[in-house]
């Protein structure tokens, strides 16, 4: 039996030692050297090849190496393989991490600072206590609820929204989209962690931006397409927006021209907010491989109606 890895080929030399100290009854078989089609009962990977009822016929279940499955084509993959999302605690604690410099970043006032440096102005602003910031989170799931705990050890005024209601101590919880309104209209820092569906494709445009605060400020961690990039400009020009930190864009890399290189509002960074690390991802993928030979559910399955 065999395992077929389709990402990122440098990480994949520690996945294979993984597999061979931890799993040895599984073959780990690297793309594109996928040997005997027959044998390959698991693939993990960022994109599916193309066509793979055919050129895998025994592929039992897709096991995305990353949190998001966005960048798979769900309605190209037999309709009865299982696919899960990657629950890595690795890409858990690299959200966390991003979003608390985020949050610290806006909050704290840096992009100011630091075009204040650069114009060689030294010019206090005023503090405001982390309490009377109030930080939104856009997506509950594993990140969302990460980021949140994270937040509050800061102290932090939160609150979250999603599809569906949620609970947790100390956060004001809002559901689906009659609840939006009064979400993004306590959101001084808004956090995208959306997964990306047709449900969710540029819900950070213009209208959402003038639902929140005057000079509220954006985080997009979701992914690019989450967000309208020229009502982001106009939502800047204005001051409806002060400013916003994106780790996701439209387009990656993004090209030479783009407005947002040079934008003094905008603090950009190349999809780096967290990457799937094969020392903590490899025990969340033998799990799921076990619990489906045990015939159980895999965890982070996603719905394949639902998208994620
Ligand atoms: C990265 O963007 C991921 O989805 O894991």
């Amino acid at each position: 039996m065999a395992l077929l890895y389709k990402a990122d080929p440098q990480r994949g030399e520690r996945w294979r030692q993984l597999f061979a100290a931890h799993a040895p009854d599984i073959e780990f078989r690297q793309w594109p050297d996928i040997g005997n089609p027959a044998e390959i009962e698991y693939l993990a990977a960022w994109q599916a090849p193309d066509d793979l009822a055919t050129l895998l016929p025994n592929l039992k279940a897709l096991l995305a190496i990353s949190a998001g499955v966005d960048q798979l084509n769900l309605s190209a993959l037999p309709p009865h393989l299982p696919v899960a999302r990657m629950l890595d605690p690795g890409i858990t604690q690299g959200m966390c991490e991003y979003a608390t410099w985020a949050v610290l970043s806006l909050h704290r006032d840096m992009l100011r600072y630091r075009a204040q440096q650069q114009a060689g102005a030294w010019e206090a602003r005023a503090l405001v206590p982390a309490s009377q910031r109030r930080v939104g989170v856009m997506g509950m799931g594993q990140q969302g609820k990460a980021i949140v705990k994270c937040l509050q050890g800061l102290g932090f005024a939160l609150s979250g929204w999603a599809r569906s209601a949620h609970q947790l101590t100390g956060v004001e919880c809002f559901a689906g989209p009659a609840q939006l309104p009064a979400f993004l209209g306590q959101c001084d820092i808004l956090i995208c962690l959306l997964p990306l569906t047709e449900q969710t494709r540029g819900i950070l445009d213009l209208s959402l931006f003038e639902q929140l605060p005057r000079g509220a400020a954006l985080i997009n961690m979701g992914r690019g397409a989450h967000l309208n990039e020229a009502d982001l400009l106009t939502a800047l020009a204005s001051g409806q927006l002060s400013g916003a930190v994106l780790d996701v864009l439209g387009v990656e890399p993004a090209p030479a021209d783009h407005p947002f290189w040079q934008h003094p509002g905008i603090m950009l960074t190349p999809h780096i907010a967290a990457m799937t690390q094969p020392d903590s991802a490899f025990a969340v993928l033998l799990d799921n491989i076990r619990r489906h030979q045990r015939g159980e559910p895999l965890n982070g399955q996603i719905d394949r109606a639902d998208g994620y």
